[in-house]
C-alpha cells in the first residue's frame, strides 16, 4: 500500500507533470524563502516535523520528495522513507499498522532519522490524526513526519502545533511562464502567445493544471492557440461569451434561451464558466450603476445556487430573466 516509488525520468509516455517534476530543491521555481529555510534545517541537521499546506499544484509534494532525495541515497531510500498518498487508506488502521511499524523499527543504514510523508493528510479521520499525534510524540527521536494538505483547518490543532508550518501559495505568472517555456522547448511545441496566455489564465497559479492543459491541448490539436486551449478545456471562448451576452440583451427570451442552450450543448460548456465570464463582461458594458448592481447581485445568487447543485437549465432561465429585467429598465428609461 505504501509507495516509495522513484520515477524513471526517460519514460516516454509519462504525463508531463511527472516527467517534469522537479528532482532537486534547486529545480523548484517558487517559494524560495521556504526552500532556503528547509535547506538550512537540513544542513544544520535539525529538520523539524513539517506541515505543508496550500492549493494544489504549487510544489508541496515535489518539495518533500526533493528533500528526501537529498537526504537519502538511492539504496537507503526505500528503507528510510515511507510515502503515503491519496490512493492509500486514511483510517486509524494505517496509523496503527504501517506507520507505527515503520516508525518503530530501528534504522540499519544510518544513525539519522527516517521520514514519513503523509500526502493529502486532510483526508485523515480525526481518530487517525489523534493516533498519529501519539506516534509522532513517541518516535520523534528517530522519525520525522511531513504532513501535506490543501486545507489547514482539516488538521487537528494538536498535530499542527507539533509541526513547522509552511504555506505554499499559488504561483505567479512570471514564475509559471519560464517553466512552461522550458517544457515547450523540450517537447517541441507549436504555441502562440495568446495560447500561452490562455493556459496561464486558466490555471490560476496551479502548475500541475498548466502542464496538463498544455499536454492535452498539444495532443488533441497539435498547435496550441487560445482557441484550442479553450476548446480543449471546455472553457467558453471570448466570442462565445460575446454572443451569449448579445443574445441575452437583444433577442426575445425563448430565442435567446434556445440559442444559448444549443451553444452550451455543442461545446460542452458549464453554466458556471459562462457565468464567470459573463460577469467579467458586465463590468465592461456601459450599464448605469443601478442596473449593473442589480445584475451582479442576481448573477451572484445564481452562482450560489449552481454551487449547491441545482438544475443548470433553471439557472440559465434565471440568468436570462435577469437580463430581460434589465432590458425593460433600459427601454423604459430611454
Ligand atoms: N514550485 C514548482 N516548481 C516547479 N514545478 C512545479 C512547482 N509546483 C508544481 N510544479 C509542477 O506541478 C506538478 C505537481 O506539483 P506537486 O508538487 O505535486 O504539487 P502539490 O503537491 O502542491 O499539489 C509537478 O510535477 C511539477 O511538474
Ligand atoms: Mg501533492
Amino acid at each position: 500500500m505504501a509507495s516509495t516509488s522513484k520515477i524513471p525520468l526517460q519514460t516516454r509516455n509519462l504525463p508531463w507533470v511527472e516527467k517534469y517534476r522537479p528532482q532537486t530543491l534547486d529545480d523548484l521555481i517558487s517559494h524560495q524563502d521556504i526552500l532556503s529555510t528547509i535547506q538550512k534545517f537540513i544542513s544544520e541537521d535539525r529538520l523539524p516535523h513539517l506541515l505543508f499546506y496550500g492549493p494544489p499544484g504549487t510544489g508541496k509534494t515535489s518539495t518533500i520528495l526533493a528533500c528526501a532525495k537529498q537526504l537519502y541515497k538511492n539504496r537507503e531510500f526505500n528503507s528510510m522513507v515511507l510515502e503515503l498518498n491519496a490512493s492509500d487508506d486514511r483510517g486509524i488502521d494505517v496509523v496503527r499498522g504501517p506507520i507505527l511499524s515503520f516508525a518503530s523499527t530501528r534504522t540499519i543504514f544510518k544513525k539519522g532519522f527516517k521520514l514519513v510523508i503523509l500526502d493529502e493528510a486532510d483526508a485523515m479521520t480525526q481518530d487517525a490524526q489523534n493516533a498519529l499525534r501519539r506516534v509522532i510524540e513517541k518516535f520523534t527521536e528517530n522519525t520525522r513526519f511531513c504532513l501535506i494538505c490543501n486545507y489547514l483547518s482539516k488538521i487537528i490543532p494538536a498535530l499542527q502545533s507539533r509541526c513547522t508550518r509552511f504555506r505554499f501559495g499559488p504561483l505567479s505568472q512570471s514564475q509559471m511562464i519560464p517553466r512552461l517555456e522550458h517544457v515547450i522547448q523540450q517537447e517541441n511545441i507549436d504555441i502562440t502567445p495568446d495560447g500561452m496566455k490562455a493556459i496561464v489564465t486558466l490555471s490560476v497559479g496551479d502548475m500541475r493544471r498548466s502542464l496538463n492543459i498544455l499536454q492535452s491541448t498539444h495532443m488533441a490539436y497539435g498547435k496550441v492557440t487560445e482557441e484550442t486551449v479553450y476548446t480543449c478545456t471546455g472553457h467558453p471562448l471570448r466570442s462565445d461569451i460575446a454572443n451569449i451576452l448579445d443574445w441575452a440583451l437583444n433577442k426575445d427570451f425563448s430565442t435567446a434561451y434556445k440559442q444559448i442552450l444549443q451553444l452550451k450543448t455543442l461545446k460542452g460548456l458549464a453554466l458556471h464558466d459562462i457565468l464567470t465570464e459573463v460577469h467579467l463582461l458586465i463590468h465592461r458594458v456601459d450599464f448605469s450603476l443601478s442596473v449593473r448592481m442589480d445584475l451582479l447581485i442576481k448573477l451572484a445568487d445564481i452562482e450560489y445556487r449552481l454551487a449547491s447543485g441545482t438544475s443548470e437549465k433553471i439557472q440559465l432561465s434565471s440568468m436570462l430573466a435577469a437580463f430581460q429585467a434589465v432590458r425593460d429598465i433600459v427601454v423604459s428609461d430611454g
